[in-house]
């Protein structure tokens, strides 16, 4: 029997417009150019200004974007899955709107929220259904609105974020192209260091959810730092291990970019060079369940058919986890 691997056939990003620099954030808050760079590597990010817009809209351009690069009909595809942690509402689910926006109908849609490991999360499920042999297209999606749930008050974590989508169609592949392994993982214990406190069934919102600024992200950066670290590295180790990889096996590692300090501790952990690590935080920030597709679009013209790459990502949780695939085409 020929084993059916999910591949990606396609990827397509959106940025929003508006450039947050650092020296605009130097004006909101007391920051600087110099700790900002040389503690996170970060040096702009991208807000969606304009009312009445969320994570649908950029996900929606995305995925407008993807179907039209790889000449596929709505009409083709099976299933839509959406990683965000800045769904448009509580219901209905972010991944509804962006089908209704598109024009994919009568199929399966859904959120996946797993934090910043969300598109991880949502490229783990979504290859089951290609690997089983239900379904033959499906398209992933990751989307934040960050700048909806980050206080522009607070420096520790306003400099951080970003807003952004990418999005990947899965087919099949039988030649041996495709996600061939994948880890996903997560410890609940890790929610009092980065949560959004307020707006869900424990806390509705109200005027004192408000007053105490409990609807914007928390974040205990040197606690999620030391976890990032580990776990990142070592979740990447275990899927190279498992695999039979070595550091030179590996063409491409994708991790997730929240911070450019932990982006070069996994690369150095798993013997990869700085050279074959993508790295676009400079101009994006953290943007959560976008930061993977991003990369893959940032870096589409370089990836070769038959690359090994490995995909790592942490978030809030604790969740975290890491894919191993083999590029499907020429970018
Ligand atoms: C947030 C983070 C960049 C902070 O970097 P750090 O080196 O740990 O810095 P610290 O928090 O120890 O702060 C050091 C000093 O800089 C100050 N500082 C914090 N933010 C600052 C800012 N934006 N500008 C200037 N100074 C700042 C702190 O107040 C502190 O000053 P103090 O020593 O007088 O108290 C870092 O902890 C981090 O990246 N954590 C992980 C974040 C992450 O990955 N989040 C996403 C999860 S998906």
């Amino acid at each position: 029997m020929t084993h059916i691997k999910a591949s990606i056939t396609g990827i397509q990003g959106y940025v929003p417009d508006y450039v947050l620099t650092n020296a605009e954030l130097e004006t909101m808050v007391a920051t600087n150019d110099e700790w900002i760079v040389s503690r996170t590597g970060i040096k702009e990010r991208r807000i969606l200004k304009g009312e009445g817009l969320g994570s649908s809209h950029m996900g929606a351009e995305a995925v407008k974007g993807l179907l039209e690069k790889t000449n596929t009909s709505p009409k083709e595809i099976d299933l839509l899955i959406c990683a965000t942690t800045t769904p448009d509402f509580v219901f209905p689910c972010t991944a509804n709107l962006i089908c209704d926006m598109v024009g994919i109908r009568n199929v399966g849609s859904f959120d996946i929220q797993a934090a910043c490991s969300g598109f991880l999360y949502a490229l783990t499920l979504g290859s089951q259904f290609i690997e089983t042999g239900k379904y033959k297209k499906v398209i992933v999606v990751g989307s934040d609105k960050m700048s909806a749930i980050v206080d522009y008050t607070d420096r520790k974590t306003c400099i951080l974020f970003g807003d952004g989508a990418g999005a990947v169609l899965l087919e099949a592949d039988t030649e041996g192209y495709g996600i061939i392994d994948s880890l996903i993982k997560s410890d609940g214990a890790g929610y009092p260091y980065l949560n959004q406190k307020a707006g869900g069934s424990r806390y509705p919102p109200s005027h004192e959810t408000i007053d105490n600024r409990l609807h914007y992200v928390y974040q205990d950066g040197a606690q999620v730092f030391k976890f990032a670290v580990t776990n990142m590295a070592d979740v990447s180790a275990e899927i190279m291990e498992r695999n039979g990889l070595k550091g030179s096996d590996v063409a491409w590692l994708v991790p997730h970019q929240a911070n450019r300090r932990i982006i070069e501790a996994t690369a150095n952990r798993m013997n990869v060079g700085m050279d074959k690590v993508m790295v676009n935080i400079q101009k994006y920030g953290n943007t959560t369940a976008a930061t993977i597709p991003l990369c893959l679009w940032d870096y589409e013209s370089q990836l070769k058919k038959g690359d090994n790459l490995i995909l790592a990502a942490f978030g809030g949780g604790f969740t975290w986890g890491s894919i191993y695939l083999k590029w499907a085409y020429q970018g």
